[in-house]
């Protein structure tokens, strides 16, 4: 484990951060969010860019796929007692008197490979989030800001729970953008809605710039029911979801995920491969789009 983290060079990125976020749970999040990631730092056929990927989720799925492709080492021996996860940020401060500083880099951040860092979740979290003062919100913010992260990746992906936790806040202060994805079915909308009135609550409060990319489908089969297809245009007749940017690309339904020996990465497999690269490249552009997103 090599704790070193290149410094900012002359020509200095200017990343932008993303949350995974839906309210629902089991919508394929974290797949996406892990395959994203790993498909623009290894997959990529034009330069492969730089990736840090913040597993915010106390369930810590993304780290532990990501570590077990890519890490040598062990989560419960190696990262956990050294506290090199995310909980770094979230834990009640022992003593007051201090002032807080945020951890550098090397104290949070695991290198998976040359163009791809992780800031491992951490099953504690759900405990922190008991105690946790709500005044650490910032702290993801900060931790980014403090250390001028952007200058070092071209993209943060922060991979969301799906309930409303510090966790949630935390990601969304610290974001550019929010990314939607969302599986077809009878609630769809409940998801969407609450994720709605949360970013309401949140940008009424507090003053951050946060904007939609979009809403992406997941785990969609080859020919869409009679009834997934009323469904779908049942979903896409609300008002909330009618605000939102629908991706063209989409995730297909690849059972090789959940059970294949490959693991559950999408980008091992090939159909997964070829969604990814679809669904990047339209990312990108939208990133690129900037300002003139809605
Ligand atoms: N494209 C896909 N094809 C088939 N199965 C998938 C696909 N994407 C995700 N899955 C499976 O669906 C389940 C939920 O996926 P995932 O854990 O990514 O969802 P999530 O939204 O992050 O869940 P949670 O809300 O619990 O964090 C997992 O079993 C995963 O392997
Ligand atoms: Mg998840």
């Amino acid at each position: 484990m090599n704790g070193h983290i290149e410094l900012p060079s002359d020509n200095e990125k200017n990343g932008k951060i993303i949350s995974f976020i839906n309210m629902k749970g089991g919508v394929g999040k974290t797949t996406l969010s892990v395959g994203i990631a790993d498909f623009l730092t290894h997959y990529r056929e034009e330069s492969n860019l730089k990736v840090l990927l913040i597993d915010a989720d106390p369930q810590f799925n993304a780290t532990q796929a990501l570590l077990d492709s890519y890490f040598d080492g062990d989560y419960f021996e190696d990262i956990l007692p050294n506290e090199k996860t995310i909980n770094k940020l979230f834990k009640p401060q022992v003593q007051f008197s201090q002032q807080y500083k945020s951890p550098f880099p090397d104290e949070m951040i695991v290198e998976l490979s040359d163009n791809l860092h992780i800031v491992c979740g951490d099953l504690n979290l759900v405990l922190a989030n008991k105690s946790s003062d709500y005044t650490h919100v910032k702290r993801l913010k900060r931790f980014i800001k403090d250390n001028s992260l952007r200058e070092i990746y071209d993209l943060i992906i922060i991979d969301c729970p799906p309930t409303l936790t510090i966790y949630t806040d935390s990601a969304l202060m610290a974001s550019d953008y929010y990314l939607v994805p969302n599986r077809i079915d009878r609630y769809s909308i409940i998801g969407i809605s609450s994720l709605q009135k949360a970013i309401n609550n949140l940008t009424g409060e507090e003053d951050i710039d946060l904007e939609c990319l979009g809403l992406i489908y997941t785990i969609l089969d080859d020919e869409l029911t009679l009834k997934q297809q009323e469904m779908k245009s049942n979903f896409e007749s609300k008002e909330e979801v009618q605000q939102i940017y629908i991706f063209t690309g989409y995730t297909s339904n690849v059972k090789d995920i959940q059970i294949g020996k490959q693991g559950p990465i999408p980008t091992r497999y090939k159909k997964s491969r070829t969604d990814l690269a679809d669904i990047c490249a339209e990312l990108l552009d939208r990133i690129q789009q900037g300002d003139n997103i809605v």
